[in-house]
């Protein structure tokens, strides 16, 4: 069964939680009640969903990919999230969270970021509400995601390059954590995704649930056009694009199918998928499934898309997964950017590399998955990645 919301003590069963230094306990508790009353009060209500409509672009549309359906042997439909404002779902956590730090009088604003995509509708959110913004972001994707960074910068929002680590969003994270520690009183840390301490996990669920919701509203089978999808697919990181779609949809009997990077593949240790090869423990302030060795430091993880390089997931990931409601699969690096050039040739949509994972399972699996109606949730749009690619492939 899904669970509406975590219990008192922020767990989606085994997993979730709050395990925070004591600095951050009262910034947490004063998050959770803001959040608690912002959801009842129809004013918050009002605002949030005239901005989703008119600033985000919402509802996003669900695109029939005839050429590729017919090459593939399927009913593929994509639920286009990379065409919401600044190109990825992103925005839909970031403008709710910044009318929540607006409503506590935080006019300061930090976040982490991996891809950029996070980064970017953080400082979007930043110049819409008039706060100051600073985001940490990894040496390493600032290198992969340049187009971000120069984003950020021009919408007045610091970023300030993560040296620790391997320079990718574990050390992103750890480094906007220890900000917040700091700078609590007049600060609010808008994280990027559905992981962290309660309520974060909570909060930004309820934030991205409305890719779903929309969704069953446009394939809501009145229609030869809009038919109930069989399988909704969607890539995996922190799990905020893909808890989004498939809140919904856990329990109705449509399958869920989450996908991690398995990076070079899960075999050679250099990957990202914490479900599928991780276990159980405590990151970034959450009990969920992690990378870690035998004495239970956390490993490095990899995929070439910065989004799903993350050794850990969301808590309600870990309990979806244990509860069998969801399943979680992989695919590499490779996968991945084949994926991509396909739906770039046949449909004239450039994906984000996190994205093509979930098309890439689809690819492997089309001759189980013939006839059936399967949507992917297309997170964001590739031009980001267009640079790293071009050096990926030719050096
Ligand atoms: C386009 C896109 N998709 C997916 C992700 C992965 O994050 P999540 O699993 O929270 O959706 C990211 C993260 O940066 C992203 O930019």
């Amino acid at each position: 069964m899904r669970l509406e919301r975590p219990d008192a003590q922020g767990r989606f069963g085994a997993y979730g939680g709050r395990f925070a230094p004591e600095t951050l306990m009262p910034a947490l508790l004063e998050l959770e009640t803001a959040f608690e009353e912002a959801r009842h009060d129809p004013a918050f209500q009002v605002e949030l969903s005239e901005l989703l409509t008119t600033y985000v672009g919402r509802p996003t549309p669900v695109y029939r990919a005839r050429r590729l359906s017919e090459r593939l042997g399927l009913a593929l439909f994509l639920k286009r999230e990379d065409l919401a404002h600044t190109g990825a779902h992103k925005i839909n956590n970031t403008i709710g969270q910044g009318l929540l730090a607006r409503r506590m009088g935080k006019r300061r604003i930090i976040a982490e970021t991996g891809a950029g995509q996070h980064g970017v509708a953080t400082a979007t959110a930043c110049a819409l509400f008039g706060l100051e913004g600073v985001v940490y972001m990894g040496t390493k994707d600032i290198e992969r995601q340049a187009p971000n960074v120069h984003r950020m910068r021009l919408l007045g929002t610091e970023v300030v390059p993560v040296e620790t680590g391997a320079g990718t969003l574990k050390d992103a994270v750890s480094a906007a954590l220890r900000d917040w520690v700091a700078s609590v009183e007049n600060t609010h840390y808008i994280i990027g995704s559905v992981v962290g301490p309660h309520p974060f996990p909570w909060i930004v669920r309820e934030f991205q649930k409305v890719i779903g919701e929309e969704l069953q509203v446009q394939l809501d089978g009145s229609s030869p056009d809009r038919p109930e999808p069989d399988i909704i697919v969607a890539c995996v990181g922190g799990g905020s694009n893909s808890i989004g779609v498939f809140y919904p949809y856990a329990g109705t009997g449509v399958e869920l199918v989450g996908v991690e990077a398995a990076g070079f593949g899960i075999a050679t240790g250099h990957h990202g998928a914490s479900l599928g090869a991780g276990t159980p423990g405590v990151i970034h302030g959450a009990m969920t499934y992690l990378l870690q060795d035998d004495a239970g430091q956390i490993l490095e993880a990899h995929s070439i898309s910065a989004g799903l390089d993350y050794p850990g997931v969301g808590p309600e990931h870990a309990y979806l997964k244990d509860a069998g409601l969801v399943h979680y699969e992989s695919v590499t690096d490779d996968e991945a950017v084949a994926a991509l050039h396909l739906l770039t040739e046949t449909e004239g949509i450039i994906p984000a590399l996190e994205s093509a994972h979930a098309l890439a399972w689809v690819v492997r699996e089309a001759d189980r998955l013939a006839g059936r109606n399967v949507v992917v949730n297309l997170s964001g749009r590739g031009d980001k990645d267009v640079e790293e690619l071009e050096r990926w492939e030719h050096g």
